[in-house]
């Protein structure tokens, strides 16, 4: 796939990753973009802007304004050209300064300034890269809709070998390229998501609930929508937030109203995911005062089935409408799923297993595999928000599949 006459902004920064971006940028030129390299002034220490400006055929651009002619760039001009913004390499301390906002330099405010999605391929040593505060930083970003390209293990200048490679140009202009795709696919599409646990009131201080965090379903709403879809995003008590302003957040609280507000969603989109963790019992009868513990014998709670939210839209589920659960599993995981997959009469479920560390509640890591009625595949551990875009490349593939039978 091209890139035709797509606006590119090129970030470089100070690493000697650096020289890799002129490969970069001669591959992005070829596919068709159109790119303005934004460097910083580290950034210049490594590759010189003739270079760069010769093979982009436009002024590099690193300063706030030309000293001699007194010229300003302006920063926001070029974050609505963009129609993405890849920052490649992207070191420890722009990473840093991006998570937190330190602008001052022109790609820290160009970034600040950009309304378009932003790919981060970072590069350093593995200490750097292995080190808390830069993981948090990169999670930090990522959960404002960064995408971040992970880098290698291979080499480092330093001598050493570990993860801290940027990735290799050909792969990085592959996620772009597989990013627009996705984009003209999602565009317009409306996608319903759940999220979080439910609690479920036993009195008006005391629920029954679980520790779903909403992570998985938050970085699925921020996924899709960052690929141009309309998301609703039903979400159960959690402390999350989004970034993409295009999502709709709905709140509930309990398993019944997440039902309502599915209901009322669900004849109008084109794709559920049920990535909430619906609890599947209530009690009977929540008390409407606070249980007193000195006045009481201990309380007996009698339980009553909430109802099976992902199964009432299998049910009213039309042609063309694509249903994907989730299962959390701790036992037969294979089989539970394809059960689930079958009797809520779902196009695909996501399994992920409490048996493996990092994956399931309240990590900011999963590692699941997605099935639908034909087929399996198997993905590593990774961050929820690239889980999330493995799901929806799955569901994009699979709206292919489905289209192309009919
Ligand atoms: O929120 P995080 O901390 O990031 O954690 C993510 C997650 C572990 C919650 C998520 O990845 C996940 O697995 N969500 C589904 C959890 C769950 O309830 O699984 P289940 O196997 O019990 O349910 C199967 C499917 O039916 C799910 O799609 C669920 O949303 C749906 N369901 C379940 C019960 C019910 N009463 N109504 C439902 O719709």
């Amino acid at each position: 796939m091209s890139l035709q006459g797509k606006h590119i902004i090129l970030g470089i920064c100070g690493g000697i990753a650096a020289y890799k971006s002129v490969s970069l940028l001669r591959l992005l030129v070829k596919a068709g973009a159109e790119v303005q390299v934004v460097i910083t002034p580290a950034g210049k220490e490594f590759i010189t802007p003739v270079t760069l400006s010769a093979l982009s055929q436009k002024p590099v651009v690193s300063e706030f304004f030309t000293a001699n002619t007194g010229e300003w760039h302006s920063h926001v001009d070029l974050g609505l050209w963009a129609d993405c913004m890849v920052i490649a390499p992207a070191t420890a301390s722009s990473i840093g300064k991006m998570a937190h906002g330190i602008a001052d330099n022109m790609l820290i405010t160009t970034y600040l300034s950009a309304k378009s999605p932003v790919f981060i391929a970072p590069a350093m040593d593995l200490d750097m890269m292995a080190h808390p505060s830069t993981q948090a930083n990169l999670r930090l970003l990522e959960s404002y809709g960064n995408h971040i390209i992970e880098p290698e293990v291979g080499y480092l200048a330093s001598g050493l070998t570990g993860k801290g490679r940027m990735e290799e140009p050909e792969r990085i202009v592959e996620v772009l390229q597989k990013h627009f795709a996705s984009t003209e696919t999602m565009k317009g599409k409306k996608v319903l998501i759940t999220a979080g646990p439910t609690h479920e009131k036993i009195d008006p201080v005391r629920f029954i609930g679980n520790y779903s965090s909403g992570k998985m379903g938050y970085a699925l709403a921020e996924e899709c929508a960052s690929r141009g879809a309309e998301v609703t995003l039903v979400s159960g008590p959690v402390s999350l937030s989004i970034s993409n302003p295009s999502v709709k957040v709905e709140k509930v609280e309990s398993a019944k109203q997440m039902l309502a507000a599915c209901q009322n969603h669900f004849p109008a989109v084109d794709v559920a995911i049920m990535c909430a963790a619906v609890a599947d019992y209530a009690p009977a009868h929540p008390a409407d005062s606070k249980i007193k513990r000195e006045h009481q014998e201990v309380p007996v709670i009698e339980l009553v089935k909430n109802p099976d939210i992902a199964a009432t839209l299998g049910a009213a589920k039309k042609p063309g409408q694509q249903l994907v659960g989730f299962a959390l599993e701790t036992d037969h995981e294979f089989d539970n799923a394809l059960e689930k997959l079958a009797r809520k009469n779902l196009d695909m479920i996501v399994l992920n297993s409490m048996r493996d560390r990092g994956a399931g509640f309240g990590t900011d890591t999963n590692k699941v595999t997605i099935f639908t009625r034909e087929s399996r595949k198997e993905y590593p551990l990774k961050s929820k928000r690239e889980v999330a875009a493995d799901i929806v490349d799955a569901i994009i593939n699979h709206g292919c599949e489905l289209s192309s039978e009919q």
